[in-house]
């Protein structure tokens, strides 16, 4: 296999099996540790759109890769409706290039990819299940930027304790960010930790920046014992403003 370098991108798009419509692209940051060291998770906190995807990337990615991969799955009689997740990684020559396909949605790109649709997703979905797709007006998504920072458990991605009780979450959503459970589980009426990867807190803004600072403003109001985060996610757009 081909070494390849560069940043990854997460395009996730719909079908309906005849026509393939790309969502915001987003970029998520695997690695346990700030400054992508350590051991890959999950993802441990994605933000879009992702600058890197420039409408002419985007074009190519389209022509490139989703549109050949939805004409070979007609090819070989398969009838897939629903997301179709290219995970991929831009070169440094600007050239992208498939590390995988998923069947479903990403996590945690997924959070900062939602807040941003205008398009009613049932509307998304629905015309996905019905072959409807092209007849759907073109899917539109609000000005401004998304932010997802997940809280995970100590240890994560390797051996973790369970069962750690969560507080803070009304406080975080005061801030005007929205809080998804992931590895939690209620334990005589509390918010307990169940997973690896507990809570994914969504900040949305003009900016990445913003929507950045308002998924930590609201990280901070959360607490569980072991509790871990990275607190560099988007830091390649931010590097860039500066
Ligand atoms: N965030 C990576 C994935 O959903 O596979």
């Amino acid at each position: 296999e081909e070494c390849v370098t560069g940043q990854e991108v997460s395009v996730l798009a719909v079908t309906d099996g005849l026509t393939v419509r790309p969502l915001l692209p987003a970029q998520d940051h695997k690695r346990i540790g700030e400054g992508d060291t350590g051991p890959n998770t999950g993802g441990m906190g994605a933000y879009a759109p992702a600058p890197i995807v420039t409408p002419e990337l985007s074009t190519r990615i389209e022509k490139e890769i989703l549109n050949p991969t939805l004409e070979a799955l007609k090819v070989r009689g398969i009838d897939y409706r629903g997301v179709l997740y290219a995970g991929l990684m831009i070169t440094p020559e600007g050239n992208p290039t498939v590390l995988e396909f998923n069947c479903r949605f990403g996590d945690p790109e997924t959070q900062a990819i939602l807040p941003l649709l205008e398009t009613p997703l049932d509307q998304v979905l629905l015309a996905c299940t019905q072959q409807r797709l092209a007849q759907l007006p073109t899917i539109t998504w609000k000005q401004g930027a998304a932010a997802c920072v997940i809280a995970a458990s100590k240890g994560y991605p390797g051996a973790y304790e369970k069962g750690k009780v969560i507080t803070g979450i009304e406080q975080a959503e005061q801030h005007g960010a929205v809080v998804c459970s992931a590895g939690t589980t209620l334990k005589q009426q509390e918010l307990v930790t169940s997973g690896g990867r507990v809570l994914g807190v969504t900040g949305t803004g003009e900016t990445i920046a913003q929507a950045l600072s308002v998924a930590y403003s609201a990280m901070d109001c959360i607490q569980f014992e072991g509790m871990y985060y990275r607190r560099d996610i988007g830091y390649r757009v931010l590097q860039d403003v500066d």
